[in-house]
Formats: structure tokens, sequence, C-alpha cells
């Protein structure tokens, strides 16, 4: 089982907000048959009727399992928290670069030599540290609800894991650990990964945090010793980006050693990873820096100086191509986005706090970590380094900034941007394969105790038809069949953003449903072995806004093989879009998706235009599209 050990003392939010509510039965499978009928065939569609209708009816199944579900609602601070958490991350095999961990990618920065990298990497520590102090302290100001529902404040919880957490990797199923509150006198360390090399860098010394200047001379005294190639161990790290089985595997392996289990409790126990990357010898634009941070380059470029499993990791460059990547499990892209903009406002915004040199105290070197290899060892690492390889060859990515227009030509139509960028998606993927597919749009449930996230399926009937307008060859719709077809997509799309970020979404009921079946040892329901129900958990189109402040930006991997990951990030005049998809399937090209997004996105724009959406009164609509909501509606 995976384990999740909760720190005893919750923030003082976490109290006072709701729980994460249990949809009605009936109201779930009404949406889900909505979601899932265009998607299918009408014999599929037919069959898949009969059963969820069965699973729904007065006295079935779905009402025993149902009320199960309102019991442990009753009984935990949140039913569906662990459930998510196994289904989304622990039991998920894939290893974490490009598959699961995001990243941030930092803007170019200019070193003229290592000692530059070196001091934007103990600025980072030290930003990285007032940051801690601030979650420890419980001091970060409570985040509030923005766009819909306005005003509402979120559940912090998220930001107590970002330097607590660890996943483990299992044979089975991935545990994450959160350390319980540590006294605020326990010495704390980061680690420094340099030439695949790993060293213990402790920020504290005799009770007091080191300094910017500390910090940086420290970071010398590690770039000298690691490159000393007598002393390089094997690059163990590689085995971190493996999948989690394997990983789980060689840990065993790794761990029958004692100055392996030394080491690794070291890495276990740390605050983050900071990684001194080596210059990578590639020309770095957006997408080539998205790439490096998603995967390192592979084990010929940095892939093997990174711990996969730890959450936060910064990665300095020595070429200046810097950035951020998190491993998921713990918490949410937004939350990630929150501490790097700190980080890099402190990097960036403030003058340097380098110290006087009398001030600065002469401290121990930092401690490089030990291992003991053998050549079963030496084999996996090896295996690890092609798996790695073969993730970084297969990786295409387009990271494409439409610099059209952004989120507030959007409001001028009185349109919501993020329905208005989910509805150009669907095009974009309809113009591309003249279908629509399963669709996720993360929605955060953060107005709920320890809530999480659950799913948008934008993929919406009104969608479709809007998308059969605009791409309709014979002309046969005008634009006012069209402009009325987008209003209602975008209406539809915002009703789903309503009913997910107010816990009455579909993917988190249902799972809840079937791991209760589970738990009860039932007979697995049909609906769950249903082809429709299997395929519409296969997310091709995998989406998430994150939105930032700063100059910077997110990106991940698609889910699945024949998949697309799609990261944006809307601006006021423009629209960051980071496309994913695999070489290896002849069905995805992330530069075609992208180049008909924009043709779709200007297509879209011009209607507008021609429909003088702007002067027009919204459409019809109870449900929100006109205006946004505010919230306590
Ligand atoms: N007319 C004019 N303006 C409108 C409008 C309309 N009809 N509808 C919305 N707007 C405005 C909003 O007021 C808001 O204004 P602001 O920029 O001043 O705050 C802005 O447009 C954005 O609103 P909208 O585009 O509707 O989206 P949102 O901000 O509510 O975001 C989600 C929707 C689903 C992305 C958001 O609720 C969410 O869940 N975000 C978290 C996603 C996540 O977890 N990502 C990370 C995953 S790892």
């Amino acid at each position: 089982m995976p384990i999740m050990e909760k720190e005893t003392s919750r923030g003082h939010d976490s109290q006072v907000l709701p729980k994460v509510p249990v949809p009605p039965l009936k109201q779930t499978m009404d949406t889900y048959l909505k979601c899932v009928q265009h998607l299918v065939k009408d014999e599929q569609f037919k069959k898949t009727k009969a059963v969820a209708e069965k699973f729904g009816a007065p006295g079935g199944v779905g009402e025993v399992l149902q009320k199960k579900l309102l019991e442990r609602r009753d009984k935990t601070t949140n039913w569906v928290c662990d459930y998510w958490l196994e289904d989304m991350y622990l039991n998920n095999r894939l290893a974490l670069p490009v598959n699961s961990s995001p990243v941030m990618v930092f803007p170019k920065q200019t070193f003229r030599d290592h000692k530059d990298a070196i001091r934007f990497a103990a600025r980072l520590i030290r930003g990285v540290l007032d940051y801690k102090a601030l979650i420890d302290a419980r001091a970060l100001p409570v985040d509030f609800a923005r766009g819909q529902l306005a005003g509402t404040p979120l559940c912090m919880e998220q930001y107590y894991r970002m330097f607590t957490s660890y996943r483990y990797p299992g044979l089975k199923t991935d545990a994450l650990k959160v350390q319980m509150k540590a006294t605020s006198s326990a010495p704390e360390h980061i680690l420094v990964a340099c030439k695949n090399q790993f060293f213990v860098l402790d920020v504290v010394a005799n009770s007091k945090q080191l300094n910017e200047t500390e910090i940086f001379s420290q970071l010398e005294k590690i770039m000298k010793m690691a490159e000393n190639p007598k002393e390089r161990d094997p690059p163990f790290g590689i085995l971190t980006s493996d999948g989690r089985t394997e990983w789980a595997q060689a840990r065993d392996a790794l761990t029958k050693d004692q100055t392996n289990r030394d080491s690794l409790a070291l890495i276990e126990s740390c605050v983050c990873v900071v990684c001194l990357d080596e210059h990578s010898g590639l020309e770095p634009r957006d997408t080539t820096r998205a790439v490096l941070m998603l995967h390192g380059g592979g084990r010929e470029k940095n892939g093997a100086n990174r711990w996969y499993d730890k959450s936060m990791q910064f990665v300095v460059g020595m070429d200046g191509i810097c950035g951020v990547v998190c491993e998921h499990s713990a918490f949410e892209g937004i939350v990630l986005v929150q501490c790097s903009e700190y980080v890099m406002k402190y990097v960036t915004g403030s003058p340097s706090k380098m110290a006087r040199a009398s001030s600065v105290r002469e401290l121990p070197p930092p401690r490089r970590l030990l291992w003991k290899c053998n050549p079963n060892i030496q084999g996996l690492i090896a295996a690890s380094g092609d798996r790695l390889q073969r993730l970084v060859d297969n990786l295409d990515m387009d990271v494409f900034k439409f610099k059209d227009y952004g989120k507030e030509f959007i409001k001028k139509q009185k349109m919501s941007p993020d329905a208005f960028i989910q509805v150009a998606l669907q095009l974009a993927f309809y113009k591309c394969n003249r279908r629509l597919v399963s669709t996720y749009e993360s929605a955060s449930i953060r107005r709920f105790q320890e809530g999480r996230v659950d799913n948008i399926r934008s993929a919406t009937p009104e969608a479709l038809a809007f998308v059969t307008a605009m791409t309709d060859e014979r002309a046969t719709f005008a634009d006012s069949e069209k402009i009325k077809r987008l209003r209602n997509a975008i209406n539809a799309q915002t009703d789903y953003t309503i009913a997910a970020i107010t816990g009455m979404a579909i993917d988190n009921h249902l799972l809840g449903l079937l791991k209760i079946a589970k738990e009860l040892n039932m007979e697995k329901p049909e609906i769950f072995s249903d082809e429709t129900y299997l395929a519409s958990n296969q997310f091709i189109l995998s989406t998430s806004q994150v939105p930032t402040t700063v100059e910077m930006f997110c990106c991940y991997g698609p889910v699945v093989p024949n998949g697309y990951g799609a990261c944006y990030n809307p601006q006021s005049d423009h629209i960051l879009f980071c496309v994913s998809s695999f070489w290896e399937n002849t069905e995805t090209s992330s530069a075609v998706f992208v180049k008909v997004l924009n043709e779709g996105l200007l297509e879209i724009r011009d209607l507008c235009n021609r429909s003088g959406a702007a002067a027009t009164k919204p459409a019809d609509s109870s449900q929100g599209a006109g205006q946004p909501r505010k919230s306590g509606k």
C-alpha cells in the first residue's frame, strides 16, 4: 500500500474549508453518458448506456457503492485524495521524466563563466531557503481563487509538502512519504548534483543558516571535488529516471550495502536537489530548454545529473539553461509556479546579498556521497541509461508563442479565456484527426480540504458541433451559425469548469465508486470494464493551464503513447503553448498540431471580428460564459 504520512499540524486554513462533495449518482451517470456519446460508435454507446443505466438503477450496484462513498466522506478529511494519488501517480509504472514530472523553464541566463553560474545557484538556494522558512512558519499568505468563482480561499496543504516529500519506488506501487514536522534545530541539507556525483550541502552550521557567500564558496568546493576523475562514481542518478518497477528493483540491489543505504538516507531526507548541469552544447531556444528540463538530454548530457524521486530539483546549467523539475505526486503545477516565481524574483529582483568577508565562516567541505557498485548494479545503470535515451529520442516537443492575441481579446468577446483556448485545442485536434478524443483538463479543487484536481472533459458535444462547422469544406455554415456554436461550446466548457471546481465533475466520483467496489471485494462492476470507460480514461489530449506572472513557462509530456501534452500559459497579449508528443507514434506530430492550432486561433479571431461578437450581447447563458461567476452564487 502506498504510504502517505501526514503532518500532525494542518494549515489553519484547511480547517475551515468544506470537504470535497460526493456528486449525486444520477448526475454523474448522466454526465458520463453525455461525455462519451459522441466519442464512440453508436453500437458501442448503446451497450455503454445499458450498462450505465443498470449500474445507476434504483437498488443497483451503484447505489450500494454510493452509500459507502458517502460514509467514507463522513469519516475522512478528503474521500478521494488517497484513491486519486494511487491511481494518478503511485500505481503508474512509467518513468517520471517526460511521462509524469512537469518542469518550469526559466529564461535563459547569461553566465560569463562557472563562477557566474554558481553565484546564481547560491542566490537561488538562499531564495529557496527563505521560501521554505515562510512555509515552515505557516506564514505564506492564503491563496484565493481567481477567474471563475473568484474569491474563495484555497487549501494550502500542497505547499507544506514541497520540501518534505519523497517518492519511494515500489515493485507494484510507489509510496509518497511526507516527513513529520522537523524540529527547527534539525540540521538541514540540500543535495547538489554535479557531473553526475552527489554532494551533501549542509545549509545550517552552528545553528545558523549559511549566507549567500558561504553557499557560493561551498558550491565552488563541490565543483572542484567533482572534477577529480579518480573519485568519480558511476552515474547512480540515472536509475531514478527509469520505470518505477525497474528503479525499485535497482534500489533493492543498492540497499544490500550499508554505504548505499547511508547515501540513500541522505538523499531521501534532503530539502531539495540542486543540479549544476554541464554545457548542453545546444542552441538555447524555448523548445530546447524545455526538453533539457524534461529529461536532461540523456546520459550523454545531464540525464544522470538528477534524482527524480525528490519533489523539487532546481537546475542551473553552466550554459544558462535553468529551471525546476518537479515530482508531481505531492503537489500541483500551480504551487510549483508560486515557488518558482518567488525564487526567480529573489534571484533577479534584489541586489546581491554577498556578505562581507568578515562575516563569512570557514566551513568544512560538503560531503561527497559514497556508493558501492558491482557488475550487477553497473548493468542496471547501463540499462536505465538506454531506456532514458529512448525517451529522449522519442520526445517531440514544440514550444509555440501565439502572438496575435491573448486573454484581453478573448475577454472582450465576453468569453472565458480558458474555455476559449480549450475549444481552440479541440479544433486543432479535429483538424489533425477529423475526430475528437477523450480530453483531460486539470481543474483545481483546492476550494476543499486537501483538494487536488479533477478533470474537465473538454471534448464536449458542443465543441464537436463547433469544430465540424469550422472545418466543413462545403461552406454550409454561415458565420451566424458558427459563432452560435462557438458560444455554445464555450458555455458548455465553462459550465463543466464550474462543475469541476465545485467538486461536481465525474472522474473522481467514478474512480471512488470503482475503488469502493474493490475494497468491498466485489466483482468489478461491468461499467468499469466496459470498452467505453477504458477508452474514456486514455487521455489522448492532456491539457493544463499553468499561468505565470514572471517570465517562465511550464511544460510536460504526453500521458499516453499516441497522445499530446498541451500546457498553456495565457497572457494578456499572447498565449504560450507547449505541445508534446512521441516521435514513435506516426499519428501525432507536435509541429503539425501547433501549425493547425495557430490557424484555428486566427480563424476563430476572424470569426469573432466578422460577427462583431464584442458588440453583440452574449448568447443566452444562465451558466457563466457571459461573465465569470462570482463566488457564493
Ligand atoms: N467575460 C469576460 N471575462 C471573463 C469571462 C467572460 N465571460 N470569463 C472569465 N473571464 C475572466 C476572469 O474573470 C479572469 O479574469 P482575471 O484574469 O482578471 O482573473 C480571466 O478571464 C480568466 O478566467 P478563465 O479563463 O475563465 O479561467 P480561470 O482562471 O477560472 O481558470 C481553470 C479555469 C480550470 C484553469 C482554473 O479554475 C483551474 O482549475 N486552474 C488550475 C489548473 C491546474 O491545476 N493546473 C496545474 C495542473 S498541474
